[in-house]
């Protein structure tokens, strides 16, 4: 699939559910309302679009949500998309989760064929880490971390850098992620839905923050990409990856290669931009892929340039929160 800027999809992310439970301060707002369990796609739905997603090329699947991993018998979603993963057809699937259910589900998840998964941590002081999530417990998710790395998986921190909140334990977790053997990345906080604070008051810019790391670690660049917003360095003292993921900062949309569908089927062709096309309907339609191959391609050729982010407005970018597409 090829996109009129000529960009080649190779990467989906697949929110399985807009449920979490957590409410992290940047991502939800405390009161949320979630999608009644009827509008959802089924399992089997959502294995039939990946499906046809890795019939058109796709290589690689995030399964994200909200929390993925709250979403009941995930493991048979993960385990039937596995069989592309013994076929070639996919070489990766890959998770992104908050850590909270990961003690119950690392072992399977490795067993599944998943090799990496992100895991959502902003702080190190679990008081401070039940505020942001709103309730979160940081002895579970290191509890989770634990059980990930005792099956094998390899895991990235994602940390979103808030300013007054955690930019003064940078150096801390990178230290931390150092010793547990952990690669991390900063994420600058994004527009995305209605939340309970004015964003800009908490926007970081991670050039400034790189520059306060770089005063006490070696940032070395490295040209690992992901074909996605991180720009990745190695520190030296470490060697483990530090990646910057900054949409406001830097724009970084020249080199998408992603799309991103949500649990009720509906594609957006861009993080931060409103238009997305219907993909439940045509699945629903008939039993044979044909119009659902052709509303993905016809979506694809929609695909934006680029995201319309401003920290500055007093709007957020887009209506949806992180959580309906999971990033
Ligand atoms: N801006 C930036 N990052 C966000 N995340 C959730 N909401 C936002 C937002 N508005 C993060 C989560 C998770 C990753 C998928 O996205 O913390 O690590
Ligand atoms: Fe849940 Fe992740 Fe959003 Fe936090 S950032 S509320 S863990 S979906």
């Amino acid at each position: 699939m090829i996109d009129p800027f000529g960009r080649s999809i190779s990467y989906i992310r697949v929110s399985v559910t807009d449920r979490c439970d957590f409410r992290c301060v940047y991502c939800m707002a405390e009161d949320m309302t979630f999608l009644p369990k009827s509008d959802l796609l089924t399992l089997e739905e959502l294995d039939r679009l990946c499906g046809a997603f890795v019939r058109k090329g796709v290589r690689k699947i995030r399964l994200t949500g909200g929390e993925p991993l709250v979403r009941r018998n995930l493991m048979s979603l993960v385990r039937n998309l596995s069989r592309h993963l013994h076929t070639g057809a996919l070489e990766e699937l890959t998770l992104t989760t908050n850590g909270s259910q990961l003690a119950k589900y690392a072992g399977e998840l490795a067993a599944a064929g998943v090799k990496r998964i992100n895991v959502s941590v902003d702080t190190l002081d679990p008081v401070k880490f039940e505020a942001i999530t709103r309730g979160g417990k940081l002895p579970t998710v290191k509890e989770g971390l634990a059980a990930a790395k005792a099956a094998g998986l390899a895991i990235k921190i994602n940390t979103v850098a808030l300013k007054g909140v955690n930019d003064g334990e940078f150096d801390a977790l990178l230290e931390w992620c150092g010793r547990e053997g952990l690669d991390m990345t900063l994420i600058e906080t994004m527009p995305m839905g209605e939340v309970d604070h004015h964003r800009a008051d908490r926007y970081l810019s991670l050039a400034e923050a790189r520059r306060t790391l770089a005063k006490s670690w070696t940032l070395e660049d490295i040209a690992h990409r992901t074909g996605g917003p991180a720009r990745y360095t190695l520190v030296k003292e470490t060697g483990r990856k530090l990646g910057f993921i900054t949409p406001l900062s830097h724009n970084f949309c020249e080199s998408c290669n992603r799309v991103r569908v949500t649990c009720t089927g509906m594609l957006y062709m861009c993080l931060g931009q409103d238009d997305s096309a219907d993909l439940r309907a045509p699945l629903r339609a008939t039993e044979s892929d044909e119009l659902l191959d052709a509303a993905i391609e016809a979506a694809i050729r929609r695909k934006p340039k680029g995201h319309d982010f401003v920290i500055e407005r007093a709007a957020p970018a887009v209506q949806r929160h992180m959580s309906v597409t999971g990033g």
